[in-house]
């Protein structure tokens, strides 16, 4: 399955107007992830067996194989003589630009998830790696079907503050079953690089994680908060998934604020798993329109918006994209802390809160065993603002005066442009398993030719050109 997000094409919009042809890259491998340095604009992807360093208009700078090599999941690294290792690929699992240290950090599926560090400048220029670090190095995972999001942090600990990258991650059937991990990005003391820094059983060791099938989507942060976006089971016999937003505060050491909210899309929760999210601000236009349905309170503009697609449970999948308001969420997490602490757990004597990891809770005590979730009723509904017969699998949004446009892409390949403004148009199709293209984020069908379009002075305006208008 290809994890990259769409993101990258809106941050990279820096648009020679009226261009020649279509800056577009495609890789032979599928792509997993793609990351952009903001201070140089370049693009870094991660493929399977290789990684690319592209400039902002896509061409490549460099190219790293990263695979296929000889391993094998029962094998400790580092692998010399281990009878099951045999030729595999390697699938990039996680890519984060580590801007203060000019170095991107890669993990790939190989050698049980183990990291490297790699220069920003030059990626074949590898800084950090070292395969004989035993357990503590594993940071991702190397089974196909467990994803892995992670985000940049900082962790402070007496006068020291350290860069490190939290990172989210499934259990599949092997490997640790750590859901959270903080992974510091120097040695330090007794630390090595990319070791968890943080101990945290209740959300590290519950021997009931395996049952919940954790499917991490997207992490993100924002206000001194870090966000995951997963899917999960409500364990034991249950089978059905549904969509949970988890909060941490940034220096939370033990992992104490972490809290499960479940988020529900479309009439009666339709579209219960989340495929992909992204975060922006909604603009002029959007704001007001939230603010109007009064289903949200007042949403501004330069709030921040939780854009997700999610997808129903049958065999032929439909989608949904639903809007949620990151202030709206996090009132609805202070609301249901605060019975915790105050009434016994309850809201309007419903029960708010509990503990899905353990069997036995109490909601006042002091020190919890494992972390809260929302109950099911207390989960925060929205409605699906865009839907489709299609499997949904990626989501950017850009905002580009006052309108909101959503990109959508779809299992197979395509793309759509959903905006506050006129319904879905097909962009491409193929666009994002393989290739990553530059597209109009203005809607092209506006403007009759290049002239008119920049006379409007709208920085897009290369691109209807492009598409022949
Ligand atoms: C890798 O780690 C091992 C174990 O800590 C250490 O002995 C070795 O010197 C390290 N290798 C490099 C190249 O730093
Ligand atoms: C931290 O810094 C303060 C002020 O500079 C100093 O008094 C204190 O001893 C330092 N603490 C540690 C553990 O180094
Ligand atoms: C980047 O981090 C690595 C690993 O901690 C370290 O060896 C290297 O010196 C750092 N480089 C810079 C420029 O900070
Ligand atoms: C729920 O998700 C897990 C892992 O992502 C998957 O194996 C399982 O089939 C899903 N359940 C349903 C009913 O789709
Ligand atoms: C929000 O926008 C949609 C689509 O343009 C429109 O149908 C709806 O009426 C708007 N809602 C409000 C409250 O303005």
């Amino acid at each position: 399955m290809a994890w990259w997000t769409l993101a990258v094409l809106l941050l990279s919009l820096s648009i020679v107007c009226c261009a020649e042809s279509i800056q577009e890259f495609t890789s032979s491998t599928l792509i997993n992830n793609v990351v952009q340095d903001p201070l140089t604009g370049r693009i870094y992807v991660g493929a399977i067996n290789a990684i690319y360093q592209l400039d902002s208009l896509l061409k490549q700078e460099k190219k790293v194989e990263t695979g296929p090599k000889r391993d094998s999941r029962h094998c400790t690294p580092p692998i010399q003589s281990c009878h099951d290792a045999k030729m595999t690929d390697n699938t990039n699992k996680l890519l984060l630009v580590h801007p203060s240290n000019g170095s991107l950090i890669v993990c790939g599926s190989l050698f049980k998830g183990i990291c490297s560090l790699r220069k920003l400048s030059s990626i074949d220029h590898l800084i950090y790696y070292n395969d004989s670090k035993g357990e503590k190095a594993y940071v991702v995972s190397s089974e196909e079907t467990v994803s892995v999001v992670g985000v940049m942090s900082t962790f402070t600990k007496e006068n020291d503050t350290f860069d490190v990258f939290v990172v989210g991650k499934g259990y599949g059937s092997q490997g640790n079953m750590e859901l959270i991990s903080t992974r510091i990005l120097q040695d330090f003391g007794n630390w090595d690089v990319f070791e968890d820094i943080v101990e945290a059983p209740a959300v590290q060791v519950t021997p009931f994680v395996k049952k919940y099938r954790h499917n991490f989507r997207y992490s993100f942060k924002e206000s001194g908060f870090i966000y995951f976006l997963f899917t999960r089971t409500r364990g034991g016999l249950h089978n059905k998934n549904f969509t949970f937003i988890s909060r941490l505060c940034e220096d939370d050491h033990h992992y104490y604020s972490y809290m499960e909210l479940q988020l529900s899309c479309g009439p009666n929760n339709m579209y219960n798993k989340a495929q992909a999210a992204f975060v922006s601000s909604p603009g002029e236009e959007l704001a007001r329109n939230l603010s109007a349905s009064g289903q949200y309170g007042q949403v501004r503009s330069q709030d921040k918006i939780l854009f997700v697609v999610s997808s129903t449970d049958e065999d032929k999948p439909h989608s949904g994209l639903c809007m949620y308001p990151l202030r709206y969420i996090n009132q609805r997490i202070m609301e249901i802390i605060s019975a915790c602490y105050t009434k016994n757990g309850k809201i309007g004597n419903k029960v708010a809160v509990d503990s899905p990891y353990t069997t036995s809770y109490k909601c006042s005590a002091d020190f919890l065993p494992s972390p809260l979730a929302s109950t099911p009723g207390f989960a925060l509904a929205a409605q699906a603002v865009h839907t489709t017969k299609d499997l949904l699998m990626a989501v950017a949004v850009a905002v580009e005066a006052e309108r909101t446009v959503a990109f959508l892409g779809t299992s197979n390949g395509n793309v759509y442009h959903v905006s506050t403004a006129a319904e879905g148009t097909v962009l491409g199709s193929g666009l994002y398993l393989y290739s990553i293209s530059m597209v109009p984020v203005e809607e092209c069908d506006m403007m009759k030719d290049c002239k008119s379009c920049m006379d409007l002075k709208d920085p897009y305006c290369g691109w209807c050109a492009l598409e022949g208008r």
